[in-house]
């Protein structure tokens, strides 16, 4: 089953508050992005990588140590100034309304063949598939310091990326979130709001988001134990 890929990366990661895009972060001399860029590169189902960026950072991107097999595949587009932004350009930059597309945050470089698999095998089925884990804390919803409720932690999931929709599932989505100026903090959010069905498959414990500096000591650690 072919497919294109969107794995945004123009945001700023704040939170990680390096100063600067946290995907040019290296982890053990690769650049996040670069580890996330070669998983999809590799794949011989990923058809074209669409990679939203912000222009200033263009010349990073064009300069990362990949093979000209994965260099082909990638189409750069403006990046926007919210991740869906980001997304809905890279899919404006889709032709083929056949397509399967999956959505990828680049800053989770540790995305498995397996993950992708189960994923993949799922869509066959159906029009949203997203990769979750069950949740190991339990989660509690605090406002001003007071816990007001504490949620039922067998039902709760941490969703990952990537996420696979038909194209025009997904673009459906994306075009009526943004004309009711509705904002997700994933793709799969804004489908389930458009009123469609999202399947859900394991993802895995590893495929973390990088995000606060204290992530970069676990990536390190998961980047070893995979490619070490
Ligand atoms: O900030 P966060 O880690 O949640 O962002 C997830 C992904 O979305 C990152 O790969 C980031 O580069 C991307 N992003 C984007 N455009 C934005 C904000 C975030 O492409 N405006």
């Amino acid at each position: 089953m072919q497919y294109k890929v969107i794995i945004p990366a123009a945001g700023s990661g704040s939170r990680m508050g390096a100063g600067f895009n946290k995907l040019f972060i290296k982890i053990m001399n690769s650049p996040i992005i670069e580890l996330t860029l070669k998983v999809f590169g590799e794949d011989e189902r990923c058809t074209e990588i669409i990679l939203p960026i912000k222009e200033s950072e263009n010349q990073f991107f064009e300069t990362l140590n990949l093979p000209n097999f994965i260099k082909q595949k990638i189409t750069f587009v403006k990046g926007g100034s919210e991740r869906q932004e980001s997304v809905y350009n890279g899919l404006d930059s889709i032709k083929d309304s056949e397509s399967l597309v999956l959505v990828h945050d680049g800053a989770r470089p540790f995305v498995t063949n397996s993950v992708i698999n189960r994923i993949l095998s799922e869509m066959e089925e159906h029009e949203a598939v997203i990769c979750a884990v069950p949740m190991k804390d339990t989660i509690k919803k605090v406002v001003n310091q007071e816990v007001v409720e504490t949620i039922d932690r067998s039902t709760l999931w941490g969703v990952q990326t990537p996420q696979a929709f038909t194209y025009k599932c997904l673009l459906e989505a994306h075009q009526k979130a943004t004309q009711a100026g509705y904002l997700g903090t994933d793709d799969a959010s804004l489908v389930e709001w458009n009123g469609s069905k999202v399947f859900v498959v394991n993802g895995d414990y590893n495929n973390i988001k990088v995000t606060t500096k204290e992530d970069l000591f676990f990536a390190e650690t998961i980047y070893e134990q995979y490619r070490g």
